[in-house]
């Protein structure tokens, strides 16, 4: 045999079982993945296991996992469940292994509002590492009759007309104060100063006589919680997750500090010159008279100061990004303002409720923004027996993934679905279930009126008045735990003159 020969057969050897190495690692994890499925699905016997959603349970312990988290890293989320219907076909219902359980995801329209219709047989089902977070006695942990009653009395002043007239003038004069003073500041991160003002309103509806120091340094410790919302539950230093825990702690302490105070105020029999949301929920009493324990008020309260802050904090960001990209549109919603500006009678101070219901165009370039980006991309329920949904088995027990993401970015529904186009709205109402930007059914948001008021009111004084500049118009977008620009979204505010106002 010659060297070349000699040589020629090491390399054929060295590629042979480079190859069956290929094979077998292949054939391992292959075999890692179904029994890590099948350890999940044994219990279900056969004929059940057989009427499974299609899908697959991904890798031992972290399920799906990597893959979800890959995606949502990247510039592409919606890759993730794009691979589901790439790989199993468009049944908008999927079986995978989500946040330490077997879960199904549902994508589409017709199936969610079954599921969210349905309380009796789905009740909320979030991972337990976010309930650790919002709170056990919040409402992703209590008793559908627990929920009912505190929702009753805690959404009722948040919601309908008479509640939202009594906001709407500390609203306009936080927004008018607020934009002015955005204008002297140079460079600002647009979004952490939306996310101020947005908590400023919720503090004030919630706990009205607190002072600023409280107000904010609940603020500050609110971005640690939320950056840990939808992290891997790991509880090590370092870790997103981690951090978060830690700043549960800190908002506990200092509520628990509130209502230590307002309980010794109580105690000397003052009564609070302005009732606010906290101290209705010290009063509420059951049937046998009954109060709520102060674990039970706290944790209702880091709920509702998160909701109500967070979202409509960046939905008001996008929608100013979105007009201030699209000339037109912004020049046709800021014609509609100035009418409305024009209208306003000379006796009447600054806007009232009949002012916001003309606010047509505008109302649609916020439903618009919500559909496109989705702050709440996925809800959680879990199956209380046995479900069938679409004759896919839903089984007991198991968790159900609501995607609202992929139902607002549906095709079938809104065509074009990431062009950002306020008037496909023009003479459209969508079909239950296929605009999931507040969720839906026993669930659906309680301050979405409140939300679209105020970022309403800042749009009016913004498109008349001001524009923004911004520092990296092309900044990569992240999209855990909600879409915003990785360097949220630093820009400048300019106030324009009266004299180019009136020009445009
Ligand atoms: C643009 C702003 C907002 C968006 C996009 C939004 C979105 C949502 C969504 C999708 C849900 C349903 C979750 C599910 O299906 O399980 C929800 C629930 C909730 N939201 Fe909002 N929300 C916003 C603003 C607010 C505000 C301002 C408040 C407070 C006043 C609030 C308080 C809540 C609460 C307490 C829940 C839980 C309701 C329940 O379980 O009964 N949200 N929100």
């Amino acid at each position: 045999m010659t060297t070349q020969e000699g040589e020629q057969g090491a390399w054929g050897l060295a590629v042979a079982l480079a190859a069956v190495a290929a094979v077998l690692v292949a054939m391992l994890c292959g075999g890692m993945r179904r029994l890590h499925e099948w350890a999940w699905e044994r219990g279900l016997g056969e004929d059940r296991r057989r009427r499974l959603p299609p899908g697959d349970m991904g890798w031992p312990l972290v399920g799906n996992m990597w893959a979800f988290l890959r995606a949502f890293k990247s510039n592409d989320p919606d890759s993730f469940i794009a691979s589901f219907i790439r790989r199993y076909g468009h049944t908008g219902i999927y079986k995978a292994f989500m946040f330490g359980s077997p879960t199904i995801m549902v994508t589409v329209p017709e199936i969610s509002k079954q599921v969210l219709m349905d309380d009796d047989h789905y009740v909320p089902g979030w991972p337990k590492a976010t309930c650790d977070l919002i709170g056990k006695k919040s409402f992703v942990g209590i008793s559908q009759d627990e929920h009912k009653r505190l929702r009753r009395l805690t959404a009722n002043p948040i919601n309908g007309y008479e509640a939202l007239n009594t906001y709407l003038q500390f609203i306009e004069n936080t927004v008018i104060h607020t934009l002015e003073r955005w204008a002297t500041m140079g460079q600002i991160e647009f979004l952490t100063e939306l996310r101020r003002f947005t908590f400023r309103i919720i503090m004030r509806i919630f706990m009205s006589s607190e002072n600023e120091v409280v107000v904010e340094s609940l603020e500050r410790v609110y971005t640690d919680l939320n950056y840990g919302m939808r992290a891997m539950a790991i509880n090590i230093p370092g870790f997103a997750y981690h951090r978060a825990l830690k700043a549960r702690k800190k908002l506990v302490a200092v509520l628990q500090g509130v209502l230590d105070k307002r309980k010794a105020t109580r105690r000397k029999k003052l009564s609070p010159a302005h009732k606010d949301m906290m101290d209705r929920l010290m009063e509420i009493e059951d049937e046998k008279g009954g109060r709520l324990s102060d674990e039970e008020i706290i944790d209702v309260l880091i709920m509702y100061l998160n909701a109500g802050h967070e979202s409509s904090g960046h939905i008001t960001m996008w929608a100013t990004l979105f007009l201030q990209e699209n000339p037109e549109i912004f020049e046709k919603a800021k014609l509609e303002q100035k009418e409305i500006q024009r209208d306003i009678p000379p006796t009447q101070k600054g806007l009232t409720m009949k002012e916001i219901r003309k606010m047509e165009y505008l109302s649609k370039v916020i439903d618009e923004t919500l559909r496109i980006v989705n702050i709440s991309f996925v809800s959680f329920r879990k199956a209380t027996k046995d479900m069938y949904l679409n004759g896919y088995l839903i089984p007991k027990g198991w968790r159900v993934q609501l995607w609202y993401r992929s139902v607002n970015l549906d095709p079938q529904v809104y065509p074009e679905p990431k062009k950002f186009n306020p008037s496909r709205w023009d003479n459209f109402t969508p079909k239950a279930g296929s605009f999931l930007a507040f969720g839906g059914g026993s669930r659906l948001c309680p301050g979405n009126d409140l939300a679209k008021l105020e970022i309403s009111v800042f749009l009016h004084y913004f498109l008349l008045d001001y524009q923004l500049t911004r520092e990296n118009p092309h900044c990569r977008v992240r999209y855990l735990p909600h879409p915003r620009p990785t360097d949220n979204c630093l820009a400048k505010i300019t106030r324009l003159n009266k004299a180019s106002v009136q020009e445009t």
